[in-house]
């Protein structure tokens, strides 16, 4: 059983330069990370996600890697990265990392080589061309910033072909070397003890012709080899699959449970947002009803934000039109086909909105994940470019530089969030873990509550008729045991009506408030934006 903890895990994804800085150089680090377990683990965290700390030129904050092996030196050394996993394992928690299989950094030795020279052996590390005309039906994912998947490289005298930034080579998947190397890569850290990782970008790693080069059956067939290996050696270690892609797409990347563990579900996510600005739930339901069932080994995972934009491919044109105009008025708050922003103010710095998106993020089907920040409702500074306003430093007091360094605020890695709304005298950890009503504090008991009822990691969803559109109803049911959750949508006040119930009693597990049944009949008044866990 214990294989399967990611089930009814809580995850946490840490941006390690954001978190917390140990030594005062302006940047957050491991021993820093390290320090912080505490806090983590209070708010009920299992498991951490860390996004990339390997040596990069940064072209990408680290989704560029020039060596595969090592720490970048912001972050500390291997040495810190060994002391921060036994502390993470010794408190009883896991830690995943990125793993970035589908390109390096141009950085990178191998690249260097392959440009300097034909003959090189890593030149078929990487995918050239003499002409930047193939693969044209492969979208372009980076629009505002790269006008071509192929760049000119004049010491190569060739186009070599990147999905992302280009700064980012694609690596050629068709060659069996780096199909050999990029394994290795993954047993070296999984020897150093890490419980799994984050797979980065993992449609794209094989190109073909007449295709849109995304989830081809190539990319399947290694994906599995590196599970294969991973459960030959590494029993209980995962694989989280960021797919950014239609459901039955993600679906692949399950297989029959011999690929990924786990899953981001994308489509959701800005599915989530469109209903509480509609005040109805029909995008999520229909959605959820296009999501095929997986294999009982697998999970999603569900998330609100993380260090991007908030997605919108995985919705219409006029949909992104919409939510561009609701959610991203100004034109610096989008970016590609997303929006640059947090969750606290995408939802208007409204506490009860906040309440309710995270008791939808612990009751959808999946286990969830947390941003950074978001546990305190943490602010956004869109001044800073790319993705970077959304990955200004933790905020852990209301002191200098918010608690997080103690480096002369010029010398801080991005400012610290500085309004009064958002700023460290009105938003940071220790005053919010100190209330008991506080967002953190709320947060914190919707996880110790859910923990309790294993329905929520692993039980089967069916939306409920209440005969209100405005609530999202839906039972999630696991061994007969059966929690129904409403969450009213609108800001204000709605009656659920719920038949055929065949119980005398229902209670709410969050507040312990009980509800009498009527004739198998239940009606319930919602406060705006109330929600309910019934038991
Ligand atoms: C997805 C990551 O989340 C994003 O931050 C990165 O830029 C791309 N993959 C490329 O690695």
């Amino acid at each position: 059983m214990n294989e399967l903890w990611y089930k009814d895990a809580i995850f946490y994804q840490v941006y390690v330069r954001a978190f917390y800085d140990s030594d005062g150089d302006g940047h957050g680090d491991l021993r820093g990370l390290t320090q912080k377990l505490d806090y983590l683990q209070e708010l009920g965290v299992d498991c951490l996600w860390l996004m990339p700390i390997y040596p990069s030129p940064l072209r990408d904050d680290g989704y560029d890697i020039a060596d595969y092996y090592n720490i970048h030196s912001d972050y500390g050394n291997l040495d810190d990265f060994k002391a921060l996993l036994e502390a993470v394992h010794a408190r009883g928690l896991r830690l995943i990392m990125d793993l970035v299989l589908n390109h390096t950094s141009n950085e990178h030795p191998w690249f260097q080589s392959a440009r300097a020279d034909r003959n090189s052996p890593y030149r078929g590390y990487y995918v050239w061309s003499d002409s930047d005309r193939k693969y044209l039906d492969a979208r372009i994912i980076f629009i505002d910033i790269e006008p071509s998947n192929w760049t000119w490289d004049p010491l190569a005298g060739q186009y070599y072909w990147h999905r992302f930034y280009a700064s980012q080579p694609d690596l050629n998947y068709d060659n069996p070397a780096v199909q050999e190397e990029m394994l290795n890569v993954m047993k070296f850290w999984l020897d150093l003890g890490v419980d799994g990782f984050r797979a980065d970008a993992v449609p794209y790693l094989f190109e073909r012709e007449g295709t849109i080069c995304e989830n081809l059956p190539e990319t399947h067939t290694y994906l599995k080899k590196l599970r294969a290996s991973m459960d030959e050696h590494y029993p209980g270690r995962i694989l989280l699959c960021e797919a950014n892609q239609w459901p039955e797409d993600v679906r692949a990347y399950f297989g029959d449970g011999d690929e990924f563990h786990m899953g981001f579900h994308f489509p959701i996510m800005p599915r989530i947002f469109m209903d509480i600005k509609k005040e109805r739930a029909n995008d999520m339901r229909d959605i959820m009803r296009l999501t095929p069932s997986i294999p009982e080994n697998c999970q999603w995972c569900i998330f609100l934000r993380n260090h991007d934009e908030l997605t919108l491919e995985m919705v219409t044109p006029e949909e992104r039109q919409w939510m561009w105009k609701k959610y991203a008025p100004e034109p610096r708050m989008r970016l590609n086909r997303g929006i640059r922003r947090r969750l606290t103010p995408l939802l208007d710095n409204d506490r009860k909105k906040m309440e309710l998106i995270h008791s939808l993020l612990f009751t959808l089907p999946g286990s969830p994940i947390i941003y950074y920040g978001d546990e305190i409702g943490m602010g956004e500074n869109i001044w800073l470019p790319d993705r970077n306003g959304v990955r200004t430093p933790m905020q852990w007091n209301a002191g200098n530089n918010a608690g997080f360094s103690e480096a002369p605020a010029q010398s801080l890695y991005a400012p610290i969030i500085d309004n009064q709304a958002y700023g460290p005298l009105k938003i940071n950890a220790e005053s919010q873990e100190r209330d008991p009503q506080s967002l953190w504090n709320t947060i914190r008991r919707m996880i110790a509550r859910r923990k309790q009822h294993q329905t929520f990691g692993w039980g089967d969803l069916k939306w409920l008729d209440c005969q209100n559109e405005h609530i999202a109803a839906f039972s999630r049911t696991y061994q007969g045991k059966s929690v129904s959750i409403l969450h009213n949508l609108s800001a204000s006040g709605q009656t659920a009506k719920l038949d055929n119930i065949k119980k005398t009693l229902m209670r709410d597990i969050l507040s312990e408030k009980a509800f009498e049944v009527r004739d198998e009949k239940l009606v319930l008044k919602l406060r705006p934006h109330e929600y309910l866990w019934l038991e």
